[in-house]
């Protein structure tokens, strides 16, 4: 697979209900909404997220902090009566994005003169107040590291103040809170921030400095989804792996990152952990042996490498080299060979020569990676490469990352050839989406899988790969799923 994500594409199609945790019921009606009859019901809240898999799981729990203060949600923005996009910064024009999409959702407002339309998350904390000056439709900011206090800004804002709130708030604990979009698999964050500072990132500057929860709580809540029915969790961070190792900071001082994912699996009901980001420089033996002591834990890992020259890893400060990369993989894959690597990617990073970007290319040729995120390069306010401009021309991006994407997709291709045959145990999510009366999963290396049955969501079942389909595995049951809990 081949992914280049548009993080900032419009997306506003109904994604169902959520799961709300039931221990968390309102405490009181905020806001609400009075008609011609007389009668008044709930506010309701649209709540879009962009961007990363942490800023999906934060749309969550925003909105599951919103509907336990009592606001209703709405499934699409002319429903709403306050829209909150949470935005990211990632990458170019995320500003000149967001401003044109609250232009478009602020002509909702003649119809709906109450509405209230408002960016948090890490636009929001980057540019702050100017973002008021740009997009005369915006009733609110709340930063990245301020949405904690989204709630008493609603109540301002619904005075009739235009308010901006980017200053530091604690982490967005909120009880256990989310409203999650699945009732299967939930993502847990488990740190929150980076300290790494790679020079073209913008993410320590949104997000600040790496905060690890604490186990206990962590654990906990992850009981909590157990006892809720959910099977599966994804621990989040953007250097998931680096967790107990800040001193004061993450963790508990005595859990590392493998004790915690055994902590993770210990819990009853859990039947697969998975986690995302991690970085080259925390994937020890520790975390190798636990990938394969802990059944609970897929064999997957994203990993991302950023280019294959040390110049440029060197000066993207990375702190690893090809080499090491390298060497870490090898022994990953020689205790877990089944383990699907998955790399991020940039081009076109500022002085990247044409040699230097062929390494980068044979490193995707050695490497073999399951999938990967390409991305063309684009300076980010606050960081340091910033001050080196952007002095490779757009079609020479352009034309680098065609390369690298043909090369990865011919690397996929074979990889998924050589799935025909092979069994996969696959968590049953549901219907397909692709494939009439035919239903669809997971198997432990995130491939998406589609069979006719028999089986019910929720169930684990033991699938033949019996060839692809437009990219996605097809398969057929081999194992009655009798022995799935
Ligand atoms: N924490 C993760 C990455 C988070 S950002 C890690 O360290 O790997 C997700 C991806 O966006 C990065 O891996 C990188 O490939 C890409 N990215 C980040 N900043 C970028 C920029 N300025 N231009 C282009 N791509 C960028
Ligand atoms: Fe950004 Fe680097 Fe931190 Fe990843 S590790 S979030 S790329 S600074
Ligand atoms: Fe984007 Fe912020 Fe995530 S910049 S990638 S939403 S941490």
């Amino acid at each position: 697979m081949v992914c280049q994500p548009d993080c900032s594409g419009r997306l506003f199609e109904p994604m169902g209900q959520p799961t709300i945790d039931r221990r968390f019921t309102p405490r009181f009606v905020l806001m609400s909404t009075c008609h011609s009859d007389g009668s008044s019901s709930k506010a309701t809240v649209f709540v879009h997220a962009f961007g990363c898999q942490m800023n999906a799981h934060e749309g969550e729990r925003l909105l599951g902090m919103l509907l336990d203060e009592g606001y209703q949600e709405a499934l699409t923005p002319d429903a709403a009566d306050v829209i909150v996009l949470h935005t990211c910064a990632v990458r170019e024009h995320a500003v000149h994005k967001v401003v044109s999409e609250v232009g478009r959702l602020a002509r909702l407002k003649n119809a709906r003169t109450m509405l209230k339309i408002g960016l948090t998350g890490c636009v929001a904390q980057s540019d702050g107040a100017s973002l008021l000056g740009m997009a005369p439709g915006l009733d609110f900011v709340v930063g990245s590291r301020a949405v904690v206090r989204l709630p008493s800004v609603l109540r301002r804002v619904a005075a009739g103040e235009r308010v901006v709130d980017v200053a530091d708030g604690e982490y967005l604990e909120l009880g256990l809170a989310a409203a999650r979009r699945d009732s299967l698999r939930a993502y847990v964050t488990v740190i929150e921030g980076c300290d790494k500072f790679c020079s073209f990132c913008i993410v320590p500057y949104t997000r600040g400095r790496e905060y690890g929860r604490p186990a206990s709580v962590i654990v906990e809540e992850v009981r909590g989804l157990a006892a809720e029915g959910f099977r599966e969790v994804t621990l989040l961070g953007q250097t998931v792996n680096a967790y107990g190792r800040k001193e004061g900071g993450a963790g508990e001082g005595e859990v590392d990152f493998p004790e915690l994912l055994a902590r993770v699996s210990a819990v009853d009901g859990i039947e697969r952990v998975r986690f995302v980001t991690s970085h080259p420089n925390y994937l020890g033996e520790g975390l190798i042996e636990a990938m394969v002591r802990l059944p609970e834990v897929c064999e997957y890992m994203h990993l991302p490498l950023q280019a294959g020259a040390d110049s440029l890893l060197k000066r993207m400060n990375r702190g690893y080299t090809v080499a090491e990369y390298m060497s870490r993989v090898e022994r990953l894959r020689a205790a877990v060979p089944d383990v699907a690597l998955v790399s991020d990617f940039i081009v076109g990073f500022p002085g990247e020569s044409e040699r230097e970007f062929r390494a980068t290319l044979d490193a995707v040729e050695a490497l073999r990676f399951a999938s990967i995120f390409a991305f063309k390069y684009s300076p980010r306010p606050h960081t340091r490469a910033e001050r080196w401009g952007d002095p490779i021309p757009e079609p020479v991006k352009a034309e680098r990352l065609e390369r690298l994407l043909v090369a990865q997709r011919r690397i996929a291709d074979e990889h998924n050839q050589s799935l025909i045959g092979t069994l996969q145990e696959v968590l049953v999510e549901g219907e397909s989406s692709r494939a009439p009366a035919h239903l669809e999963g997971r198997t432990r290396t995130q491939r998406r899988i589609i069979f006719p049955g028999p089986a019910q969501p929720g169930q684990r079942a033991t699938l033949r790969v019996t060839g692809i389909d437009r990219g996605r595995l097809v398969g057929r049951v081999a194992a009655t799923p009798s022995h799935v809990a």
